[in-house]
């Protein structure tokens, strides 16, 4: 029996209970501190965990010579100077999305636990969805044929964040499928993006990223906190299938499509625009209903113990950051299409 590891989670809030929660009920992890700024509601998530200790100052976490690895669920303009505190001490990390507020932040994050070969990991927590792997294995499988688009949409009347927009905020969900079920040999190479402050807040509370792949297939989220209705809503296409992922029907979160458009390579069919529609059955599998979050924790135990990245490393993180980049690009010279990487 393998002894479990230790972790402290920092940031108790909305997001760091469920936290607590998956921690605390793994067999591969110990939950040995639990820190917040506001120390009275870090000692009420663990009221029934007399084990568990409580303080207001991470440093006393990071001291702790017998912690293995941090959690962070601080929020996001937080998350670099916690996350480089937590691997300067020697821990392994794994930080909440997006994985901090700046790309340049992201780069130097995933270079110095690199360096320092220390686990970074990002919970893209719809990553360990049962919906989301089903989608990526079709993807990799070939089921799906060629990647044709995304469309993804994700709205509800949400928390408008203090501290970042609505594309940082929620967008990280979408990028992180995208480049989570995107084969490898294609990837983002520029994004347009629209985005509206109607609260006159000085942040975008809705917007539109418009995504080019590298193969001329695109990618379009839309994101809002300002919708009376909460939709989670994402179509992925291909030339043999078509996925319809409804995350919010349960009992059929995900249906494929046998169904295509054809067309003729002739130049004749070609010139008269002749195209066949191809229209099969639809299959809703049977998914499973595991939390995500415990088999995020679980991913994080496995890879500390095998020396190895996780599913979803720091790189993810930073590739989710690199195109959020580009997206504030965009919107600064209001709203034309930049290249994802540059630095201007
Ligand atoms: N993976 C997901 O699906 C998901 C969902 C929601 C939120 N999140 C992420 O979780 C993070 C937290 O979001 P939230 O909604 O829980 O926020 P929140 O405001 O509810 O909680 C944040 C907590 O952090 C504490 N805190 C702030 N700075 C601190 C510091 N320096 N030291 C100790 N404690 C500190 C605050 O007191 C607060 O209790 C964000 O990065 C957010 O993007 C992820």
């Amino acid at each position: 029996m393998v002894e479990p590891l230790a972790v402290g989670i920092v940031g108790a809030g909305y997001w760091g209970r469920n936290l607590i929660r998956n921690f605390s009920t793994s067999p591969d992890w110990q939950l040995a501190w639990v820190c917040d700024k506001d120390q009275k509601l870090a000692a009420s998530r663990v009221e029934a965990m007399p084990a568990v200790r409580v303080t207001g100052e991470f440093s006393e976490v990071l001291s702790d010579e017998t912690v293995d690895a941090v959690a962070i669920a601080t929020p996001v303009g937080t998350h670099y100077e916690l996350a480089m505190a937590a691997l300067t001490a020697g821990k392994h990390v794994l930080v909440e999305k997006p994985l901090v507020a700046t790309l340049a932040e992201g780069e130097r994050l995933v270079a110095f636990a690199a360096e320092h070969d220390l686990r970074l990991m990002t919970d893209h927590t719809f990553c360990y969805t049962a919906a989301v792997r089903y989608i990526a294995n079709m993807v990799d499988s070939g089921e799906l044929g060629t990647f044709h688009y995304l469309d993804s949409v994700r709205i509800n009347l949400g928390l408008v964040q203090p501290d970042v927009d609505v594309f940082w905020d929620l967008a990280p969900h979408d990028l992180s499928i995208l480049d989570f079920i995107l084969p490898d040999d294609i990837e983002a190479v520029s994004v347009s993006a629209t985005g509206a402050d109607p609260l006159g807040i000085g942040k975008a509370t809705l917007g539109y990223l418009s995504i080019g792949l590298s193969t001329g297939a695109i990618a379009n989220v839309h994101v809002n906190w300002m919708s009376p209705v909460k939709v989670r809503h994402t179509i992925v296409a291909g030339s043999k299938k078509m996925i319809v992922w409804d995350d919010n029907n349960p009992s059929q979160r995900v249906s494929v499509y046998d169904v295509g458009i054809t067309t003729q390579n002739d130049a004749e069919s070609r010139l008269r625009r002749l195209v066949g529609y191809r229209t099969g059955d639809m299959v809703a599998p049977a998914l499973a209903d595991t939390e995500a979050l415990s088999l995020m924790v679980g991913e994080f135990a496995a890879a500390i113990t095998e020396h190895r990245d996780p599913l979803t490393s720091g790189a993810d993180g930073l590739a989710v950051l690199r195109i959020l980049d580009a997206a504030r690009r965009s919107l600064a010279q209001g709203g034309g299409p930049v290249a994802v990487g540059a630095t201007t």
